[in-house]
C-alpha cells in the first residue's frame, strides 16, 4: 500500500510516568480503511498509546501526525476539528446513565451540528439499526445488558460518521458469542462505512477476527507489525508466546508480585 494512504503516523513516541517509561519510542502507521489491532499484555501501554492519539495525553517526545497535521503542537481549537472525525468506544461504554439511549446518541449531533431534531431522530434510528438495536431508543443505560451497552457505545461512536474509530477493549467482559457479535460489527462498520479502525485488545480471538494489520506492543515499543498472516507466522518468540498464551517463554509473569518482569525491573 502506498504512503499516501497513511492517515495516522506515530513516530518515536516517548511517555514517562513518575520516572517509569511506559512508551519508549513507539512507531506506528494507520492506513485508510484498515483495521489495525494493537495487542499486548496488561499494563504495557495500549490505552496510553490510544490516549496520545486522541489528544488526551501529551508525549514527552516524538510526534503524532493525523490527516497530515502534527497534533502534539496544535491549538486546542484546531485539534477539536480533527477530533470531530473520531469515534470512540470506551472500555466501560461511558454512557450517560441519566439519559436514555436516544439522548446518549443524539448528544454530539445536537452539540456539533445544526441538524433539526426530527433529522437527528432518524439518524439515531439508523445507527441503532446498524448495531441491531432498533426500537431501544427509550431504554435507560441501567436497563441494558453489558453487550447491549457496548453496542450502544458503538452506535454512539458512529453517530457523527467518523473517519477513524478507536476501540479500547471492545470485547472485554462479554461472553464469547456476544464478543463475536461485537467483532462482526467492527468488521462490518469497517467494510460498509470504510472507516479506519484501531482496536486495542488482548482478546486473541478478537485480534484474529477483525485485524487487517496487527502491532504488538512490548516494553514500550512496537516489537512486531504486519498482516495477520505475518504475525501468525512471526519467528519472534515473544509474539508466539503472546498468541498462544503460554506461561512459559521470554515474557515472564510473577503471580505473587502481580506483574510482568519488565514492570518490576523498570
Ligand atoms: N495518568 C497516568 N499516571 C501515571 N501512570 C499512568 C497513567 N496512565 C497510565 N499509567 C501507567 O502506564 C502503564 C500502562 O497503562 P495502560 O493503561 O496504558 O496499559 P494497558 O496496556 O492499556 O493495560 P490493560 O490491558 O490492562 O488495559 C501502567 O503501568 C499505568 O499505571
Ligand atoms: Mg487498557
Amino acid at each position: 500500500m502506498q504512503e499516501k494512504d497513511v492517515i495516522v503516523e506515530v513516530k518515536d513516541l516517548v511517555k514517562t510516568f513518575d520516572g517509569r517509561t511506559v512508551l519508549d519510542g513507539v512507531n506506528l502507521k494507520l492506513r485508510k480503511g484498515e483495521t489495525t489491532v494493537i495487542m499486548g499484555g496488561s499494563g504495557c501501554g495500549k490505552s496510553t498509546l490510544l490516549r496520545h492519539i486522541i489528544g488526551s495525553y501529551v508525549p514527552d517526545s516524538g510526534s503524532i501526525t493525523i490527516f497530515g497535521k502534527e497534533i502534539t503542537s496544535l491549538e486546542e481549537s484546531e485539534f477539536d476539528k480533527i477530533r470531530k472525525k473520531f469515534g470512540m468506544v470506551f472500555q466501560n461504554s461511558a454512557l450517560f446513565d441519566s439519559m436514555n439511549v436516544e439522548d446518549n446518541l443524539s448528544l454530539a449531533l445536537r452539540e456539533h451540528t445544526e441538524l433539526a431534531e426530527d433529522i437527528i431522530k432518524i439518524m439515531v434510528k439508523m445507527k441503532l439499526e446498524l448495531v441491531g438495536l432498533r426500537g431501544f431508543e427509550k431504554l435507560m443505560p441501567s436497563a441494558l445488558s453489558g453487550g447491549m451497552r457496548k453496542r450502544v457505545g458503538l452506535a454512539r461512536a458512529i453517530a457523527m460518521d467518523p473517519e477513524i474509530i478507536f476501540y479500547d477493549e471492545p470485547t472485554a467482559g462479554l461472553d464469547p458469542i456476544v464478543a463475536g457479535v461485537i467483532d462482526k460489527l467492527i468488521l462490518d462498520l469497517g467494510k460498509k462505512l470504510q472507516i479506519t479502525s484501531i482496536v486495542v485488545t488482548h482478546d486473541m480471538k478478537s485480534v484474529f477476527s477483525v485485524a487487517d494489520r496487527i502491532a504488538m506492543l512490548y516494553e514500550g515499543k512496537v516489537i512486531a507489525e504486519g498482516t495477520m498472516e505475518e504475525i501468525k507466522h512471526s519467528k519472534d518468540p515473544r509474539v508466539q508466546q503472546f498468541i498462544t498464551g503460554s506461561p512459559d517463554g521470554p515474557i515472564k509473569f510473577f503471580m505473587d508480585s502481580g506483574g510482568y518482569l519488565e514492570e518490576l525491573t523498570k
